[in-house]
């Protein structure tokens, strides 16, 4: 006769295997830990020769995680080219002419796929360890990548179009794109801390350079020089104003009304918004900034990954594997 521990040991076997098949389904830090232990430490290499060579390329990297998480989810679609198949969201509004990186994706993409033996790193998991990398060599937090995603087969130029935050909107608009890919307020402008790193071309900036109110005099003067009311477009200032130090800088500078694009001013209002209590406490508080940072990275990078049997592990981060068959 059965007993009841007997019937308590298959209940235990069922939560196994569930716990099993759920595994599958998530993201972990450890997921290349057996099948290629080599691939963290050579992402991090080939990011830092990158960053040695230009700094700014660390800057380059945390966005096009960004870029990539927020359209259709974490999931490499902004590394695919144009193809009669593929229709580039490296060609939509915020990506054309601005985002960068895609030749040290490559470099990483072939390095790391003879060091495994094969492609077994997908593209989308290149991008959030390059983030990550990114961050810490320029002097900000670090915190454990969650691994696991798989490539898309498909790109979406509309989507991107319409999820890909613009710099000319307001906070209701900000706050409303973060919460459509599952962020809060906070998340918002602990993410927009991004901005303590890189540039952005004078065509980013030029109204609130010209037309706005809420920016101060003598910075607005000093922008018009390398940004004229005319031409100039492609000409770069920095988001902060030290570009390549992870640090509160941004904040600090959002509080004295040096926001560089208007969606970063928008983010504090003179104290009287409603994320100005936020900006503030960043603004004094870089451990809290750090903290927030890592914590919103890692819930970014887990919108709607493709596990289990979904998408594929492209062998070049540029192309879907299947795409030459296609052509016979
Ligand atoms: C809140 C909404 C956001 C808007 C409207 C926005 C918009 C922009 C714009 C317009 C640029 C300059 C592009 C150019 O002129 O070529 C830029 C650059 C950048 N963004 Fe954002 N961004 C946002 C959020 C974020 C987030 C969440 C991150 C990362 C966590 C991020 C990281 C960066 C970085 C690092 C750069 C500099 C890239 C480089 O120098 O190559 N941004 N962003
Ligand atoms: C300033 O605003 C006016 C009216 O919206 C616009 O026509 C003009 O192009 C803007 N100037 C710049 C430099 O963007
Ligand atoms: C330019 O700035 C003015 C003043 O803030 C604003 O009314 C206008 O909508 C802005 N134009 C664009 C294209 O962002």
């Amino acid at each position: 006769m059965a007993s009841p521990s007997f019937f308590f040991f298959h209940a235990l076997l069922m939560v196994a295997a569930l716990a099993t098949t759920a595994s599958s389904q998530h993201l972990s830090p450890t997921f290349y830990d057996k099948i290629c232990p080599k691939a963290l430490p050579i992402i991090k290499k080939v990011v830092e020769d990158a960053m040695q060579k230009e700094r700014r390329m660390g800057a380059s990297l945390l966005r096009l995680h960004f870029h990539d998480c927020f359209v259709n989810g974490c999931d490499g679609s902004i590394l695919l080219d144009d193809t009669v198949n593929i229709d580039s969201e490296k060609k939509a509004n915020a990506n054309i002419n601005s985002a960068r990186g895609f030749t040290v994706v490559d470099r990483i993409k072939s390095v790391v796929d003879k060091a495994c033996g094969g492609p077994v790193v997908s593209c989308a998991d290149i991008l959030a360890v390059a983030a990550r990398d990114s961050v810490v060599a320029l002097g900000g937090p670090t915190w454990k990548v969650q691994l696991g995603r798989r490539d898309s087969t498909t790109a979406s130029r509309t989507d991107a179009n319409k999820d890909l935050p613009s710099p000319t909107m307001d906070l209701p608009q900000l706050i409303q794109n973060f919460n459509k890919h599952g962020l809060n307020s906070r998340d918002l402008v602990a993410l927009s801390g991004g901005h303590t790193l890189g540039f952005a071309k004078c065509s980013s900036f030029k109204n609130r350079t010209y037309n706005e109110t809420n920016i101060n005099t003598n910075f607005a003067m000093s922008l018009r020089k390398s940004c004229p009311v005319s031409g100039g477009d492609n000409n770069l200032s920095p988001l902060d104003q030290t570009p390549a130090r992870f640090d509160i800088r941004y904040f600090q500078d959002l509080v004295g009304k040096k926001g560089l694009l208007h969606s970063d001013q928008v983010l504090f209002n003179g104290g009287r918004g409603s994320t100005d209590g936020i900006v503030k406490r960043y603004s004094l508080d870089a451990r809290a900034f750090s903290y927030d940072f890592a914590k919103s990275m890692v819930k970014m990078g887990n919108i709607k990954p493709l596990t289990g049997n979904k998408g594929q592990i492209r062998k070049n981060c540029r192309r879907v594997n299947s795409e030459k068959l296609k052509m016979f």
